[in-house]
């Protein structure tokens, strides 16, 4: 019998290695929501460039009160239009009934799973009672699942932090979840207050892990197949991860968790610059005005390169360019230097 248990502890996988691949457990990988960066066109040119990723929550959209089918929101999710990396809409609202009427909607275009925003940790949004804004309130939360599970077409997702302001609020979370029909939890051990730094508190994730009826997707902070390999020997139970800032910045690393296969350096930077290159055409396509186009390059800049020695040399070059034109010269000339 191949148990990783008991194989585990008489093995030295290494630092490079990658458990599941020895014993043939491929995992699943999402790429997570990153608003303002993983965008339908971003989403779309990543699985013509990239390997490993199963599938992706896109970023958040809102209900609006009368949402026509021609709104930007829903253009942008359009299946026709989505057709690299298998999509779960995500959603953010307190209100079960603008939740349900778009979530169904989102059912007739094509989504069999939509997926509840419950981390969202900025202030504007947190004062409304949305996003991890509900996280201290489970009756709140109870209660929107009691009025929008009933009516809900879609299967559902949610999204969370583990709390607000201290991370065991969580605690009191799950068995209201456990009560309710889910599809998974996706969890970020953070508070909302630590934003996105910090340490994540994985015995509270262990703790959630535990408690949970449902299957659990692990986010946040993974960088490094090192980082993966030491999670999942910690969460043998842990089948799905979503990575977000880690992918973006080094986009080889679900190929290398899933597949154990590695380009060279050249060849990375050569992918990367031709995947840059086409995001910039992309984009230049739909934005006008000299600052809109440098002004998306730089906030994917914010992660992306995040393999290249002196990434923030280069992050800094690159923000001081605020025309089309010295943009594209300096970023020819970073990467001519790279290789
Ligand atoms: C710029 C930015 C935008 C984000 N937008 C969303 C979003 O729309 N929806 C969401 O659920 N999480 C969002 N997140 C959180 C990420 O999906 C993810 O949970 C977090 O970055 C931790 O994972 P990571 O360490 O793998 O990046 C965002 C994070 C960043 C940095």
């Amino acid at each position: 019998m191949n148990l990783p248990g008991k194989r585990q502890k008489s093995i030295n996988y290494g630092n490079d290695d990658c458990w599941h691949h020895r014993f043939n457990m491929s995992p699943t990988i999402y790429l997570a929501p990153l608003q303002g960066i993983t965008d339908r066109i971003y989403r779309n040119l990543f699985s013509s460039y990239f390997r490993g990723v199963d599938a992706a929550v896109a970023p958040f959209i809102s209900p609006l009160k009368k949402m026509k089918s021609d709104n930007a929101q829903l253009h942008e999710l359009d299946p026709d239009r989505n057709t690299g990396i298998p999509v779960i809409p995500q959603i953010m609202t307190s209100s079960p009934d603008d939740f349900t009427a778009l979530a169904n909607k989102l059912y007739h275009m094509g989504y069999g799973t939509v997926n509840w925003n419950l981390g969202c940790p900025f202030r504007i949004v947190v004062k409304k009672g949305r996003g991890a804004g509900m996280l201290c309130y489970p009756d709140r939360i109870e209660s929107f699942l009691e009025k929008t599970m009933p009516l809900l077409k879609p299967k559902l997702s949610i999204k969370l932090r583990t709390g607000l302001k201290y991370s065991d609020e969580v605690l009191r979370l799950i068995p209201v979840f456990n009560r309710f029909d889910l599809n998974e939890l996706i969890i970020h051990p953070r508070t909302a207050v630590q934003m996105y730094g910090g340490d994540v508190d994985l015995e509270m994730f262990e703790r959630c892990l535990s408690l949970s009826k449902h299957g659990v997707v692990y986010n946040g902070d993974i960088y490094s197949i090192e980082d993966f390999n030491t999670l999942s020997m910690r969460f043998r139970q842990i089948k799905s991860w979503m990575i977000g800032r880690g992918l973006i910045g080094n986009p080889f690393l679900a190929e290398k968790i899933k597949f154990n296969t590695e380009k060279t350096r050249h060849e990375r930077i050569e992918i990367i610059r031709d995947f840059h290159d086409r995001l910039f055409d992309e984009y230049s396509k739909i934005l006008s005005g000299p600052a809109h186009i440098t002004n998306k390059m730089k906030e994917i800049w914010t992660y992306m390169g995040g393999f290249f020695e002196n990434a923030e040399k280069i992050r800094k070059r690159i923000n001081k360019t605020h025309h089309r034109e010295t943009y594209i010269d300096v970023v020819n000339k970073v990467f001519d230097e790279l290789v």
